[in-house]
């Protein structure tokens, strides 16, 4: 068992009336700095040999294809903004006057209701009596906009929010090339048409009455999660002989007692490659240089063993080990960088993912879930696209879900932000495999 004192080294609860994700970056600043030479020597004394010079995924590409054959968004959205660098910072010019607007509002009121366009605007606002089913309450109800407003403040508003909102939440329409400037007349156009307070008969419909959605289906039931397969898998492979003739369990004869708490504890800071190493990265780079099986992130015998050893740990709660300089720094930068807008939808995590901004709303048809609750269940069954996912790939949905490019699964500031989310995390239960629509 490595570093048993991770737990113990844990800095003082979390005080309760703080949000999750601030509390967690408090309890970091307070956690105590421990030696240097505790950065490298697990307590075992043995150090899990690890390959440290190729990609741990070669070959990745963004145009990725799920299991069951859905594929992922094309799109190149280089020029904005991802997890790994800043391209559009926020807008530094003046506003983008277009006044008088005169536009089409019934062309308006199409791209308005369009979902293809970037989810567009019944994704996150209610928006009058005509209101598609299934509209979003991430935004205000827009229902009577049109007479609170005048044409300048609502073009502008639609062109960039940041103009007049520096914590607008809103992504940039005309900023960001979501709509031209013809087009976001014609929304104008539209806005100013809506008058009447919207009511819906249906409290399903209505976002604001909408109830949550809640999976009562039994994750560890072979009928219900077809991921458990993989867990049967994982432990198949975790005895099979690799390509150099031993096996997981040729060194490892008793992984029920000696992994039962180690996926709990990761990711980890791991000082040979300087960054945070997950459980699936381990996973590739220790079975190269012990059973010399190429087990690349995110191919499905690499899943299936991740499934199998976080089930291991199933029941053990979240404790990240931040003993050492290096894990706190990189869960301080994962902190960070959900704070960073990302994609042409110009979001961050935290946009989505804290009840302080918009946690527990709808966007599109979607309920925002808050951080805290999110990772103990990975590897996790998604029923809507048919395959296992890894937490990596979550991250890289997310980052296509706001029109950012996804990056490879072994990236540095993908670890840093699973030890963020670890550290937000902490004390959550391992409850592995997962299932999620
Ligand atoms: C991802 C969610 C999201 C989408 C999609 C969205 N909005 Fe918004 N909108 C918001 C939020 C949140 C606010 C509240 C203030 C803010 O954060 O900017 C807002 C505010 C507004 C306001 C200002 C309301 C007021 O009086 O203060 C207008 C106007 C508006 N949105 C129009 C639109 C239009 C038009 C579209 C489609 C082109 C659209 N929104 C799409 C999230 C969204
Ligand atoms: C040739 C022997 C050998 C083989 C084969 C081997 N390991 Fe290991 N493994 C080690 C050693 C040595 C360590 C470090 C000491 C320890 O923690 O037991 C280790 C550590 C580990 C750890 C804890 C590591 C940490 O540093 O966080 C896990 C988990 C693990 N191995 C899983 C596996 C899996 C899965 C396989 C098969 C793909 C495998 N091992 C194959 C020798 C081996
Ligand atoms: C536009 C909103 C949005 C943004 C921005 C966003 N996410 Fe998500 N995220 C979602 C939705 C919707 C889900 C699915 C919720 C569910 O499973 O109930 C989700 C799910 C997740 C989950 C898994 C939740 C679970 O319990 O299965 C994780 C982890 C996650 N997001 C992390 C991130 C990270 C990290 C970022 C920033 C890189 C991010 N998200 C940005 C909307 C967003």
């Amino acid at each position: 068992m490595r570093n048993p004192h991770a737990a113990t080294r844990a800095a003082p609860a979390a005080t309760i009336f703080l949000p999750d994700w601030l509390a967690a970056l408090l309890m970091l600043a307070l956690a105590c700095p421990a030696p240097v030479a505790a950065e490298a020597t697990p307590t075992s004394g043995k150090i899990a040999p690890l390959e440290l010079q190729r990609s741990a995924a070669p070959g990745w590409q963004r145009q990725k294809v799920d299991s069951q054959g859905s594929s992922w968004p094309q799109t190149d959205w280089t020029g904005y903004s991802t997890v790994a660098a800043i391209a559009t910072p926020g807008p530094n010019g003046p506003l983008h006057f277009e006044t008088p607007v005169t536009g089409d509002a019934a062309r308006g009121r199409q791209l308005a209701f369009d979902r293809a366009r970037g989810g567009s605007c019944v994704a996150c606002h209610v928006m009058g009596k005509d209101t598609p089913p299934q509209p979003g309450n991430v935004g205000p109800d827009l229902s009577t906009i049109g007479a609170m407003r005048d044409d300048a403040w609502l073009f502008n508003y639609v062109y960039d929010p940041r103009t007049q909102n520096a914590n607008s939440i809103m992504p940039p329409w005309g900023a960001h090339r979501l709509f031209n400037v013809a087009e976001i007349r014609d929304i104008v156009a539209f806005l100013k048409t809506l008058k009447t307070p919207y009511h819906n008969s249906d409290p399903q419909d209505d976002p604001a009455t909408r109830s949550p959605p809640r999976d009562t289906r039994d994750n560890l039931d072979p009928t219900e999660n077809p991921a458990m397969f993989a867990l049967d898998r994982g432990k198949e492979l975790f005895d099979k002989p690799g390509a150099g003739g031993k096996s997981c369990a040729s060194c490892h004869r008793a992984p029920e007692s000696s992994f039962k708490i180690w996926a709990a504890r990761m990711p980890r800071f791991e000082p040979r490659l300087k960054r945070v190493l997950g459980v699936e990265e381990f996973i590739t780079r220790h079975a190269r240089v012990t059973t010399g099986e190429e087990l690349p992130m995110q191919g499905a015998d690499n899943i299936a063993l991740s499934v199998y050893l976080h089930n291991l740990a199933n029941g053990e709660t979240i404790q990240p080990d931040l003993s050492s300089t290096g894990a706190r720094k990189a869960a301080q930068s994962g902190m960070a960088l959900m704070q960073r807008k990302l994609g042409q939808l110009n979001m961050a995590c935290i946009d989505c993912h804290t009840k302080e901004r918009h946690a527990f709303k709808w966007a599109r048809g979607q309920y925002l879930v808050e951080s805290r609750g999110t990772v103990a269940h990975f590897p996790t069954w998604r029923t809507s696209r048919g395959d296992i996912w890894d937490i990596r790939k979550r991250f890289q949905w997310c980052n296509v879900s706001v029109r950012a490019n996804d990056l490879p699964p072994d990236a540095r500031e993908y670890g840093e932000i699973e030890m963020a989310l670890a550290t937000i995390n902490k004390g959550e239960k391992i409850n592995s495999p997962g299932i999620r629509h």
